[in-house]
């Protein structure tokens, strides 16, 4: 059938106790160094690595056809494929990232609920507050929904991933991005290039655009320096934003309301040039830090180092 869902991540930080942390308090329910969301289960592990970057992505599809069918693609590409009765995994060489493919129950989540919102002539919501206002529950990320990644060769790691794995690219950003999806989300993987590679950030969804503001501003109490940039809405696939930084240098984002693909043949993917309308409808300035990060020079000699 066909890739379904973006399982989980292991990500390499040199200050694994440190970024632990940060993650529970995120909202992610914790394990030592591996974390869970409320939808998804195990989504996050943390790993000891010189620089920031990502170690692993688990990829679920359907059945040991898929594995078939992604361990053939990938050897035409010259992937050297590991391939068991369960798994298919190969090394994408570019950004050192190692992709595992496995059989996986598609992931269900029970409906949020819809409330109300009062709109002109349009009134839902009469004689009461805003749910969003009352709410006190701490946040707890819903599941996993996408990585970025910074390549030293964009071109090559696409193909890796559309060719090779079987992603399909949603939308582009000529010469900077290919939003690409192995799920019904409008992405759930983008390569950024870059000198060398890195992880930029995780994505998290949650309920909805209350839930991306009450979580940031937790996130912020005491720590101003997490702040990078939100509250906002991106133009490509849609979804309202908040990113913060955590203490080895990746960003971490709250999301909600992110386009969804279901019929591939009611998508129609577009080519934006770059500019920063193809990257928000709204939101504050984007801060320098999410174009080129700011440790680069430290990454770069780490990653030579290693
Ligand atoms: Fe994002």
């Amino acid at each position: 059938m066909a890739l379904h869902r973006l399982a989980s991540i292991t990500i390499g930080v040199p200050n694994v106790e440190e970024t632990s942390a940060y993650y529970a308090e995120f909202g992610l329910s914790r394990d030592g160094t591996t974390f869970s969301t409320s939808d998804a289960g195990e989504q996050l592990r943390i790993v000891e690595n010189p620089c920031r970057r990502l170690i692993e992505m688990s990829i679920g599809v359907d059945d040991p056809d898929d594995l078939d069918r992604a361990n053939k693609r990938l050897t035409r590409l010259g992937t050297t494929v590991q391939r068991d009765p369960v798994s298919v995994s190969a090394v994408e060489v570019h950004s050192g990232a190692r992709v595992e493919m496995k059989v996986l129950p598609r992931i269900s989540q029970d409906p949020a609920v819809m409330e109300p919102y009062n709109g002109p002539g349009r009134p839902d919501r009469q004689n009461a507050r805003a749910p969003g206002i009352l709410r006190e529950a701490p946040i707890r990320p819903c599941k996993l929904g996408h990585v970025v990644i910074g390549t030293p060769d964009a071109e090559a790691s696409q193909r890796f991933f559309v060719d090779g794995v079987g992603f399909k690219v949603s939308d582009q950003v000529r010469g900077a991005a290919a939003f690409m999806r192995c799920s019904t989300d409008h992405h759930n993987l983008l390569l950024q290039p870059s000198p060398v590679a890195f992880l930029h950030h995780t994505s998290w969804q949650v309920e909805d655009v209350d839930e991306v503001g009450r979580g940031a501003m937790r996130m912020l109490e005491g720590h101003p320096e997490r702040h990078i940039w939100g509250l906002g809405r991106h133009f490509i696939g849609s979804n309202f934003f908040w990113y913060l930084r955590d203490p080895a240098g990746n960003f971490s984002e709250y999301y909600s309301d992110m386009d969804t693909i279901t019929d591939d043949q009611l998508w129609t993917p577009g080519t934006w040039e770059p500019s920063l309308r193809a990257l928000y409808a709204w939101g504050p300035d984007v801060p320098p830090s999410m174009l080129e990060p700011e440790d680069l020079a430290d990454l770069m000699a780490a990653t030579h180092q290693g």
